[in-house]
This record gives C-alpha cells, structure tokens and sequence, in this order.
C-alpha cells in the first residue's frame, strides 16, 4: 500500500472559484449554502452546475417564500450572476422550461440563464427506460436497503432517465446533445435511427404491451422547444473559462453528493454523473487547478432515499423523529428518506475524494432533545475493523457501524448565532467532526432560513488517520 494519508488535504487557498458539493447521499442543505454565498450581489459573476439533471431538488427559502429547483442552478435566485447549465448535466427540455415559466411566475429573473450546447438532452424514452428497468430489477426478490452479495435490486432511482441519458452520452452514436435540438435535419434523422433502435430494445423487454416512440413527432416537439430554449443556448466552456481570464469569479454548484458519485459512492447504489467536486472539470471544461475554495456540505445526521447500503441507517423512533423534526421528505420525489446517525467512515473519504477545504454542518438544530448522540467511526466487517470507506455497495451492506457515543443537548439553538451560545456539548459534537474528518467546519445551519446559519473563524483540528 501506498504512503497515503487519510487526512484531508489541507490546499493553500486560492479562493477565486468556489465550488458547493454534498458530502453524503444528498438533500444536505447546498442550495441553501449557495444561495447564502451567492445572495450578496457581485460576489459571484456566475453559480454553475455541472452534474445530473432533475433528480435532484434544491430547496430554498428566500424571505420566507420556498422555492424547488432541480434543473436551474440556485444561482438564478441572486442578483447581478450568470447561472450556467454546464455540459455535464443531463436536461430534460420540457421539466426545464416548466420550471423558467414557475419562476417567472413567481417574478424571477430568469433572463440570466445560460445552457451549454453540449449538454445531453433526456428524451422520453430515456424516461420509460429508467422506469422499466426500475420495474424489472424490482420483480427481483431483493432488498435493497441491505443488498446481499452478487445481486442486484432496483437502483431506486428518481425514475427521470438519468441513467439511461448517460448511458447514451457513453455509447455516443445514440445521444442527443442540446446543439442538436437547434438542427431539425440532423435531429430527424438521428431520431429515425435512435427510435427504431430503442423500439425493438422495448419490444424484446416487455412484449406485452412495447412503449412505442415516434421519431417525427420527437423530433417535431425537441425543434419546439429547441427554438425556445435557443436564446440561452451557448458555449458554456468558453463562456466560464473567458470569465475566468477576466478575473471574475465562478461557484459550482454540485447536485445529488458524493455518496452517489457513479465512481467514488456507494457503487451501484449511486447516481450515473461524477456527483461529488470531481465532476467539475469534465462538466464544464474549466480545470480543477482553478478551484481554490470546496465547501463540503454535512447534515449532523444521515439521511438516503432509494435503495443502496446505508451502515448507521436507524429503523426506530429516534429515525422518526429526526425524519419529523428534519422535514425529510424527497424534494424531487417526495419520498420519505432513510435516516441515521452521522457517519464519519464515510464522511472523511466523500472529503478526500471531493478535497473539500471546509465543511457546512447543516440541520444540527434538527439533534436537539436526544441524551445522547452516535457518530460511526469504524466499520466492523467479515475482515476485521476498519476506519476505511469500503470502495464496494454490496461490502459495504455487509458492515456493522461502530460507535462513538456523545452527551446530547436538550436546548432548541434555532435562534443561536454564535458559536459560543451553542450549548457545550452541541460544540464537542461539532468539534468531534472536524477533528476525525480534519477539515474545518465553518458554518453550521440551525434553520432554515438564509439568516439561521453560524459562521466560525474554525482553523482545524487534528484529523484522525485510519
Ligand atoms: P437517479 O439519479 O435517478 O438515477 O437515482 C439514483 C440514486 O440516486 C437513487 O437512489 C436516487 O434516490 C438517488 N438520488 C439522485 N439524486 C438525488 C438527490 O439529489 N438527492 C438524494 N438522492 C438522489
């Protein structure tokens, strides 16, 4: 083995571009974060996304009202920024435009949008694809949350095509690009081709009752909104990286986390995009060198929806009551979430991996009222303990979670601004984290709101070695 250290790496700063990625399964609180960030106008000149489609749902309360956004970047919301649909995410056309007319709807600003013109589109039958796939692996006698080796169950995923869309953009010749969208030939006759390929793949699927696509009548709705969507189609890769030559200043904005990184999460229980900070550089052509600032976000517990290992899931009423207090339902789906104490095995290699140069602990109002708080430090498997995050979904639903057990605090700290004010062992908790990830936290989210948020001045901590 390598001379590899588990401690985060700690980068000198370059704090030009910064980047927001979830350290978990997801739904951490980013775009609350990004909306703090970016809320100050002419802090950032542009918030990017650069992963997935509308499988995620970033929720965000600005004065009180809340909005839902999945394909839109949260930037949309602060004055004065570009917000870019980078070419790493895959755009469901009509979700996209639904969710330009909400916001308009509601008096946003939309006109600040940009979509890059190599973004793959989700076209219908990627959406029915990822739901019979779903449904066929479903019939599968599995249970997903506890996988056993060598068998697969439902992914369980958002059912929006996700999958099925990358797929495409890796197999190449069956892919449609948004560029294409603008091109009604081209688009025709890959359709012709695309249409009957799929067709036959739904017929031998389910021949009972194939969903059949009609290349014209695609082809005829994507040139629609093609021709809507085309005043916010650009080179999105010249575009930040001119932006980056001038001098301004970009945030990227991660979407699922990186417990769902296709590579680095919970395989194949993850998401089909690099969703932790990686996917940075492939999803928008700006290089990883230019990123001095990644802001690793955390819940002070842990929650999942769809299927997949989980080590410190609970199934009691202490998961009911973070469930209740942490309003954990799908933003997206609606769904309720897998909840369960914080895992730090886990949370150190999501901050490896993404080089997170901070955390944003998030919810930790959401802990009040427990006599004690858990914090997995350790993994016991069928080989013995270990401190490591195990590179495998099905060994990893094989490992026993081992505990650190903490006081808890019995305060509400919703209205706590200060680090200070937070009861002692609120901040011992707090602390506990840093130390074993050895990454500083610098916020801590006690609400909701913009405003329900405290700031630290924290330098780290010693990080703990495996
Ligand atoms: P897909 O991205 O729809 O293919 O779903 C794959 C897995 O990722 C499923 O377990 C989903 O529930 C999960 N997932 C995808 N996006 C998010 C997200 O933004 N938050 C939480 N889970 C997500």
């Amino acid at each position: 083995m390598s001379q590899f250290s588990d401690q985060a790496p700690q980068r000198p700063p370059n704090p030009r571009h910064t980047a927001v990625v979830g350290l978990q399964w997801g739904d951490e609180g980013k775009g609350k974060l990004v909306d703090r960030l970016a809320g100050t106008p002419g802090v950032f000149d542009a918030v990017v996304r650069y992963n997935g489609g509308a499988n995620a749902g970033h929720s965000v309360v600005v004065e009180g009202v809340r909005y839902a956004l999945h394909l839109v970047p949260s930037g949309i919301l602060a004055p004065g920024s570009l917000a870019v649909i980078g070419n790493g995410v895959v755009v469901d056309p009509e979700r996209l435009i639904e969710e330009i007319d909400g916001l308009s709807a509601r008096g946003v600003d939309t006109s600040s949008l940009v979509l890059s013109s190599r973004a793959h589109v989700v076209m219908p039958y990627h959406k029915a694809e990822d739901g019979l796939r779903e449904e066929l692996l479903q019939a599968s006698p599995v249970d997903a949350s506890s996988p056993s080796k060598n068998v697969i169950a439902a992914i369980g995923t958002t059912r929006r095509g996700i999958g099925p869309a990358y797929a495409d953009k890796v197999q190449r010749a069956t892919a449609i690009r948004v560029g294409d969208m603008l091109r009604p030939e081209l688009l025709r006759s890959k359709l012709d081709m695309i249409c009957g390929l799929k067709n036959s793949v739904f017929r031998a699927l389910h021949p009972d009752e194939p969903e059949v696509f009609d290349a014209g009548a695609i082809a005829e709705r994507m040139g629609e909104l093609g021709r809507r969507l085309r005043p916010m189609i650009k080179d999105t890769a010249y575009l930040l990286n001119g932006l980056d030559q001038e001098g301004k200043t970009i945030l990227f904005e991660g979407a699922n986390a990186t417990m769902l990184d296709v590579d680095h999460g919970t395989f194949p229980y993850v998401t089909s995009s690099n969703a932790s900070s990686l996917g940075i550089g492939p999803g928008t052509g700006v290089p990883p060198q230019k990123i001095g600032r990644v802001i690793g976000v955390v819940k002070a517990y842990s929650t999942r929806v769809g299927g997949g290992p989980m080590p410190t899931e609970l199934h009691d009423a202490t998961a009911d009551r973070i469930r209740e207090r942490g309003r954990e339902f799908g933003t997206t789906t609606g769904r309720p979430r897998r909840v369960g104490w914080i895992d730090l095995v886990a949370l150190r290699y999501a901050a490896i991996v993404s080089g997170a140069t901070e955390l944003g602990l998030t919810l930790l109002d959401v802990l009040a009222g427990f006599d004690e708080l858990r914090l997995c430090t350790a993994y016991a498997t069928p080989e013995g303990r270990t401190e490591r995050f195990l590179p495998d979904g099905f060994e990893l639903a094989e490992a026993e979670p081992i505990y650190e057990t903490m006081p808890g605090f019995c305060e509400e700290i919703t209205g706590v601004r200060s680090f200070d004010d937070l009861p002692g062992p609120a901040c011992r908790y707090v602390e506990r984290i840093e130390s074993f990830v050895g990454v500083p936290v610098r916020t801590i989210g006690v609400g909701p709101d913009r405003e329900q948020t405290i700031e630290r001045d924290a330098t780290v901590a010693a990080g703990g070695l495996a």
